[in-house]
């Protein structure tokens, strides 16, 4: 097939992960026989940089026409400046925004290689399988921003649609897994969160009766996230509660380095990125772990384009590559640790031989 790509390398490590994700691309391109046209635009601070702008119209034009967009990371402390009239940041929300890209999906899967790497306990972590499902365009992220001199406020709001459209998302992802949704909210205080209750109850009574939903606080999902994960199946959220809990869940992964993500919206041109930021303190070493956004191509391969068995793949060389014990220096115990271009390479390696076996089974 011929795919028309974006990518979005961004600033900090973001250049760095997304060559090591555009490189497996390529190769599952040439392995399969299919033509990706990769082109490269501007984002974040770099775009601030260029353009004076966080999302310049040549790159939200790009992207609208896109199948897919891969992203890096955006941010740093050069311009991070808090009075600051334009931030990298905003490019990021607006890319979001103008793709109309509401459900973010951040799975977690920690990997067996990995469980000691995790500040939890590894007996807890065996056999976790969670997809937390964010809402990406709404909530208090979006909302009316005011400052004056002696207070600030950000307004928090969704409609029912919003809350719908998502809450009806995850159901039918949840179709494909365990059957298991839980909706988290704070309707014990806010009242987008009594709405967010009320509407995500009567869509899966509704229209999913045979998938099970359960409510649970944020503050209590924050804590049972940690001591009994393995309970989760499919998370459902609004935007700043999935922002903070899909953080803490990477710490069951045991690097925010490992874990992809997928924005969707009803069209099928997707975001794929890995959910860690631009990390300036290790950037231009060569040394950031390329898994996040390796497996975020995978994503885009079975969202975008359909593409299930080159998903599956690249899937299968990363678990490989972890197996074989070659980490980069998130993960790895000091000295052992493997660059960007060797875990790189290593899924490469694994790419070639694994895929080979999928192609014999067809
Ligand atoms: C994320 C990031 C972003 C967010 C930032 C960079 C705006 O933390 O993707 O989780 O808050 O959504
Ligand atoms: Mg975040």
């Amino acid at each position: 097939m011929h795919a028309d790509i974006v990518v979005l390398p961004g600033d900090g490590i973001g250049p760095e992960v997304t060559a090591a994700a555009v490189e497996a691309l390529q190769f599952t391109a040439q392995r399969y026989g299919h033509t990706f046209r990769l082109r490269e635009h501007l984002i974040g601070g770099a775009a601030i940089d260029a353009t004076g702008e966080p999302l310049p119209a040549a790159t939200l034009e790009a992207c609208r026409q896109a199948d897919a967009v891969l992203l890096g990371a955006v941010g740093g402390p050069k311009w991070s400046d808090p009075n600051a009239k334009v931030r990298p940041e905003q490019g990021l929300l607006a890319l979001r925004k103008g793709l109309g890209l509401y459900a973010n999906l951040r799975p977690v899967r920690p990997h067996p290689a990995t469980l000691g790497a995790a500040p939890i306990k590894p007996h807890l972590l065996a056999g976790v399988d969670l997809l937390v499902v964010r809402e990406l365009t709404g909530g208090i992220y979006f909302g009316q921003k005011r400052r004056e001199a002696d207070r600030a406020s950000d307004l928090c709001e969704y409609s029912t649609a919003e809350i719908e459209r998502v809450v009806r998302r995850a159901c039918a992802l949840a179709r494909e897994r365990r059957r298991h949704v839980t909706s988290v909210d704070k309707a014990n205080v806010l009242e987008t969160s009594r709405l967010w209750r009320d509407v995500a109850s009567r869509v899966a009574r509704e229209e999913f009766p045979d998938v099970t939903l359960e409510h649970q606080l944020v503050d209590s999902m924050a804590m049972h996230l940690l001591s009994r994960p393995r309970a989760y199946d499919v998370v459902v959220t609004e935007n700043m509660f999935g922002d903070i809990l899909t953080d803490e869940a990477s710490m069951l992964a045991g690097s925010m380095g490992l874990l992809p993500s997928a924005s969707l919206g009803e069209g099928r041109v997707g975001l794929y990125e890995p959910i860690h930021g631009s990390a300036p303190d290790i950037a231009g070493r060569g040394i950031a772990n390329p898994v996040g956004a390796i497996l975020s191509a995978a994503l885009l391969l079975r969202h975008s384009l359909g593409l299930e068995r080159e998903a599956a793949c690249i899937e299968q060389a990363v678990a490989a590559t972890l197996d074989a014990g070659i980490l980069s220096a998130d993960l790895a115990v000091a000295g052992q640790a493997a660059t960007t271009a060797e875990v790189t390479t290593a899924v490469r390696d694994r790419m070639e031989t694994g895929c080979q076996v999928a192609e014999l089974r067809d």
